[in-house]
């Protein structure tokens, strides 16, 4: 696995460096003078702790939620006030764990957002089922968020019970989904789980719409190294033919697909904090990407509200870019979207695409991955299916092995990426 990795990125960022990630950071981050700025908050709490979920969270507690919160907000300030006036920013993401466990604190940490960023395209928040009530979303409305997406993974018993998830009581949730509407209403669901069949999934995403979703993602399971699961999942061929299989279902519904793993039935509904050039993320593990580095906050709840009270960031780590791997970043993450713009590529790196990675794309054209429409690199269904697998690869090669270490050292010296 490493072989491959290693060529493909000697290859695409013509040069032997890998991707070294280094316990250092820049006070002050130069965000002043970028287009596209995406902001994400990440909230670490959850109720119970699911065996299968990689991402960096603990079990709740209301006085740990309440200084963990009180830092979030003074990290915010100590980033926003960076900014000589207010910064228009596209979007504003919660996401964790399960934020809305805070949501007597929510209205704080948004003001704070609101004395240093204007916001354009909304804000959006990560719900577990168990949040979705008439008086959780009423709540979530008074304080501006206008998407919200609910962690289903599954309708069905079978999977619940595999993921150690409770059911979810379709109607209770349908009947507060009406009651209180969203512009975007997204639904999580999680695919190729053991034996899993097409009308299985199928029979999820009909439910999603049916119920009151406007937007679906349905992400391929990944086994974590670190996380304690016992679930195995599909094997390449059959996350294959469930993603066409699905893919091709969707497009014959009308569904309009905005990223690799997300459809949706109406034009005004979107939910994704990933697929932004730019941006700056708060709170343990939050990333934060900008036009020279990438870096990554501490996963250590302590010793992230010791580094805030020091009026310092909790950088645990940062890497910096060569140009080469800046562009491989970014149509990574562009591509993510299903099409790359050269135009954009253009105009955030002041070079030609084709000038770049002309004989790539001519490559990925000839193996029938993408198509040239409009000037606009459109991703083909083979495409789809390729990309997915190589990000499962980047997942495991890339995203676990340094979370494997975050989630043991709060400030590792160096992590390097092959
Ligand atoms: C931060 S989590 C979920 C939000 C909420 N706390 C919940 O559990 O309902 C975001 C989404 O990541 C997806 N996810 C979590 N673990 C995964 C795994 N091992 N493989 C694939 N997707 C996963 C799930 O669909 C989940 O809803
Ligand atoms: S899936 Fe959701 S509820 Fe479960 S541990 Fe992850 S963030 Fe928490």
């Amino acid at each position: 696995m490493n072989l491959k990795t290693d060529l493909a990125r000697i290859w695409l960022t013509r040069s032997l460096k890998p991707f070294v990630f280094k316990n250092e950071y820049d006070e002050n981050l130069r965000f002043h003078g970028i287009d596209e700025l995406g902001l994400y908050v990440h909230i670490p709490f959850c109720k119970h702790v699911c065996d299968f979920c990689p991402y960096c969270k603990t079990r709740y507690d209301q006085d740990t939620c309440d200084r963990y919160i009180d830092a979030l907000i003074s990290e915010i300030h100590i980033v926003g006030r960076q900014s000589p006036n207010k910064r228009k920013v596209t979007s504003l993401y919660f996401g964790g764990g399960t934020p809305a466990l805070a949501i007597d604190r929510l209205g704080e940490v948004i003001l704070e957002i609101r004395k240093h960023f204007d916001i354009t395209e909304g804000i959006g928040i990560e719900l577990h089922p168990d949040n979705v009530k008439v008086s959780v979303l009423r709540k979530l409305k008074e304080l501006g968020f206008t998407k919200i997406c609910i962690g289903i993974q599954s309708f069905l018993p079978k999977y619940q019970e595999i993921l150690g998830r409770k059911a979810v009581d379709k109607e209770a949730l349908a009947y507060v989904l009406e009651q209180v509407p969203f512009e975007t209403v997204s639904m999580d669901f999680i695919f190729a789980l053991p034996d899993q069949t097409f009308e299985d999934l199928k029979s999820d995403i009909d439910d999603a719409f049916a119920l009151g979703a406007n937007h679906v993602a349905v992400y391929p399971f990944i086994d974590f190294t670190f996380t304690p699961s016992g679930v195995e999942g599909a094997a390449n061929k059959e996350k294959r033919k469930l993603l066409d299989q699905l893919t091709m279902y969707c497009k014959e519904k009308g569904y309009k697909r905005d990223s690799i793993w997300t459809f949706s039935n109406s034009e005004d509904a979107h939910y994704s904090s990933m697929t932004r050039d730019n941006f700056l993320g708060f709170g343990v593990s939050a990333t934060t990407l900008l036009k020279d580095q990438f870096k990554i906050n501490t996963f250590d709840i302590d010793a992230y509200c010791k580094r805030v009270d020091e009026k310092k960031l909790p950088t645990a780590m940062t890497l910096r870019f060569t140009q080469r791997q800046r562009m491989v970043y970014y149509l990574f993450w562009t591509a993510y979207s299903t099409n790359v713009d050269p135009e954009r590529f253009r105009k955030f790196f002041g070079v030609p695409l084709k000038k770049k990675y002309g004989f790539e794309l001519l490559v990925a054209r000839f193996l029938g991955f993408c198509k040239l429409q409009n000037g606009i690199y459109k991703m083909t269904l083979k495409g789809a299916f390729y990309y997915h697998y190589f990000e499962n690869f980047y997942t495991l090669a890339y995203i676990d092995k340094m979370w494997s270490v975050l989630r043991k050292e709060a400030f590792p010296k160096k992590i390097e990426l092959k």
